[in-house]
C-alpha cells in the first residue's frame, strides 16, 4: 500500500474520490487534520497521507519556537532507534513527530527520552483506564514484555541557549498481524490488548496533551521531578537484564535509573551506570 501512494502526499492534495477510497481502507477512517488542529491549538499540525519519515521531515525544517506536530497515515522509511527500520503500514497505527524548542543547551536534556516514555505510558493509561503499560528503559512502551510503542528522539539544532528536539513516536493501534509478520520482537497493539479497534485521532489528542504538559514540567523542574513516577512504571525494576551496546554485552540486575536517566545495573562485582543500549530481560 505504502508504495502505491505518491510520497510525500498530503490530504488536501487528493481528489474526493481518492479520499473516499483511502477512508475505507482504515478501520477508523482517515484522521482529520482540521479536527485535530481544533483540539490541539498549542501545536501547529502538518498532516501527511504518506511520507518517508515524519522525524526526517521535521529535522529538515529550520528551528521553530512554536511546537509542530507532523503525522502521517504511512511512512515508507520509518526510522527506529539504533538505526533500525520502523514498519509503518497505511492507516493502522500512529506515526507522528513533535518538534519542541528547549531554551537550554543539550546537557540539560538528560532524562528527556525517559520523560517522553513516561508521558506516553501515562496517556495510554488515562485513555484506556488500564494499568498495564510499562516503560522499558530507555523508552519502549511494553505490555507483558510485548512492545507496543517506540520513541526516537533526535536533535535538529543546538546552541548554548537553545536545543531543537524532534520527538518521534510510533504506536501500534489497530495493527493487522499480516503487516507485522516480519517484526522480529514480540509486539502488541491497543486493539490486541483491549479486543476492539480504536479511533487513532482520539488517542493522538490525549498523547499530545499529556506530552506537552510533561515537556513543560521537564523544562521547569528537570528529570528528577519524574523519578518517582518512573519507578512505578519501570518494566525492568529488579529484573535480570542484558544490555547490548554494539559489540559489548552487559548483564546484571536493573535497580532503577539515576538523576541523568542512566540505568543502574548491578552485578556481583560492580554497580554500572548505563547511558545507551538496548535492554532485554535475561531468562
Ligand atoms: C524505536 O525504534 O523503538 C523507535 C521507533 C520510532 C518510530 C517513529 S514513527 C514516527 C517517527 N518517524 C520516524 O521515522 N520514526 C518515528
Amino acid at each position: 500500500m505504502n508504495h502505491s501512494l505518491p510520497c510525500p502526499i498530503r490530504l488536501h492534495e487528493l481528489s474526493e474520490e481518492t479520499i473516499e477510497t483511502l477512508n475505507h481502507l482504515c478501520l477508523d477512517g482517515l484522521m482529520n487534520p482540521q479536527y485535530l488542529q481544533s483540539e490541539l491549538p498549542m501545536v501547529k499540525i502538518i498532516d501527511f497521507i504518506n511520507i518517508d519519515s515524519t522525524n526526517k521531515f521535521l529535522k529538515m525544517m529550520p528551528p521553530q519556537q512554536t511546537p509542530i506536530l507532523c503525522y502521517s497515515e504511512s511512512q515508507t522509511m520509518g526510522r527506529g532507534r539504533l538505526g533500525r527500520y520502523w514498519n509503518s503500514p497505511f492507516g493502522q497505527n500512529l506515526y507522528f513527530s513533535l518538534s519542541w524548542a528547549f531554551n537550554c543547551d543539550i546537557q540539560k536534556l538528560q532524562g528527556l527520552s525517559l520523560c517522553v516514555g513516561l508521558a506516553l505510558a501515562q496517556a495510554l493509561e488515562d485513555y484506556t483506564g488500564l494499568f498495564s503499560f510499562q516503560v522499558k528503559w530507555p523508552n519502549d512502551i511494553v505490555v507483558d514484555s510485548h512492545k507496543l510503542a517506540g520513541i526516537l528522539i533526535e536533535i535538529s539544532a543546538s546552541s548554548a541557549h537553545q536545543t531543537q528536539v524532534i520527538i518521534g513516536i510510533g504506536l501500534n493501534v489497530n495493527s493487522n498481524p499480516k503487516d507485522m509478520q516480519f517484526i522480529e520482537r514480540a509486539w502488541s497493539s491497543l486493539q490486541q490488548i483491549t479486543q476492539y479497534p480504536h479511533l487513532r485521532q482520539k488517542i493522538l489528542i490525549v498523547i499530545i496533551q499529556k506530552l506537552t504538559k510533561y515537556l513543560k514540567q521537564f523544562e521547569q523542574h528537570g528529570w528528577s521531578s519524574f523519578m518517582e513516577a518512573w519507578r512505578l512504571k519501570d518494566a525492568l525494576y529488579y529484573k535480570k537484564v542484558k544490555i547490548q551496546q554494539h559489540e559489548l554485552q552487559l548483564e546484571g540486575i536493573a535497580i532503577g535509573v539515576d538523576e541523568q536517566g542512566r540505568l543502574i545495573l548491578q552485578d556481583n562485582l560492580y554497580t554500572r551506570l548505563v547511558d545507551v543500549g538496548d535492554a532485554t530481560l535475561s531468562i
